[in-house]
């Protein structure tokens, strides 16, 4: 028998989305194992937000199934899969404008909890104590992403690199079970990627189960445990990262068929 931490907490059988006639998703079978980091990968259009979207809610399969922690959610909707622990990141940053960074992880706590934030409206005793456990809360998490020194700076103020941590940090209000990421170090130089890349490592040694987008094949190899590789919507190959950058179908996918000696080196 397996033990729980042997089994996946995230499984897609056969998920299938399509768009007019487009298949950005076509019978797309693989899982996530708990506790570790899955690189999603996949050359442009191929699908990977796609994925994202189906497993968060924001779009519906059209067919084959996605479980999470053994409940199925291919047809359930965005709250009732974050109640389940998902929360993700969005490819182009989403923050709010003309909040602090401490406000925005406040937010992204509040927008769990509705009537939380109701009640702080009333200014009673119990409210404030309330405001007061969320905004040390979320001190917290932005001292996990390691950005606490800038909790009062407007959020538009900070680099790109800094607000895609901030936005993690909104993520892990919710005190999610699994994190998707998509693309969290587009844009990034090599050492704030880098960076995002420790701490994705310091997530999953707290527990946390994380899918992550990453098109940069260095940091695939360095912080993923085990790769999915997709094209056209569909599975080209799955395994530890390794295994995945040498497979000639992933060399084909990214690099063009007459290149993959080039696409070796570029890797190092
Ligand atoms: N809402 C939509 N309506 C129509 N077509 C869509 C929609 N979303 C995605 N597509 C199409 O589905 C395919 C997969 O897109 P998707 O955004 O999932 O790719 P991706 O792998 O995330 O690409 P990128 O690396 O550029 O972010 C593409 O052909 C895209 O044009
Ligand atoms: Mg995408």
């Amino acid at each position: 028998m397996s033990s729980p931490a042997m089994t996946a907490l995230l499984e897609l059988q056969g998920a299938t989305k399509t768009f007019g006639g487009v298949s950005a998703v076509d019978q797309l079978t693989f899982s996530a194992p708990r506790g570790r980091v899955t690189g999603l990968m996949g050359p442009n259009g191929a699908g990977k937000t796609t994925v994202i979207n189906l497993v968060s809610g924001l779009l519906h399969c059209d067919a084959g199934s996605i479980r999470l922690n053994g409940t199925e959610i291919s047809q359930s909707k965005p709250h009732e899969i974050g109640a389940l622990g998902l929360a993700r990141t969005y490819q182009n940053v989403r923050l709010i404008s003309g909040l602090t960074v401490l406000e925005q992880v406040i937010a992204g706590s509040f927008l769990k909890r509705e009537t939380s934030f109701m009640a702080s409206l009333l200014h009673t005793p119990a409210a404030r104590r309330r405001m007061r456990a969320v905004s040390d809360k979320a001190m917290h998490l932005l001292e996990r992403v390691g950005m606490a020194g800038s909790a009062h700076v407007l959020a538009e103020t900070l680099s790109y690199g800094e607000q895609r941590r901030v936005e993690i940090a909104r993520a892990l209000g919710a005190d999610p079970v699994l994190l998707l990421l998509d693309e969290p170090t587009a844009g990034m130089n090599t050492a704030e990627s880098t960076e995002i890349g420790r701490l994705v490592h310091r997530l999953r040694d707290e527990g946390l189960t994380i899918v992550m987008v990453e098109h940069n094949m260095k940091l695939v190899v360095d912080f993923c445990d085990s790769v999915v590789v997709v094209n056209f919507g569909r599975l080209i190959a799955e395994g530890t990262p390794q295994e995945c950058i040498k497979n000639s179908d992933v060399q084909d996918a990214y690099f063009g068929k007459r290149h993959h000696a080039d696409g070796l080196r570029a890797l190092g």
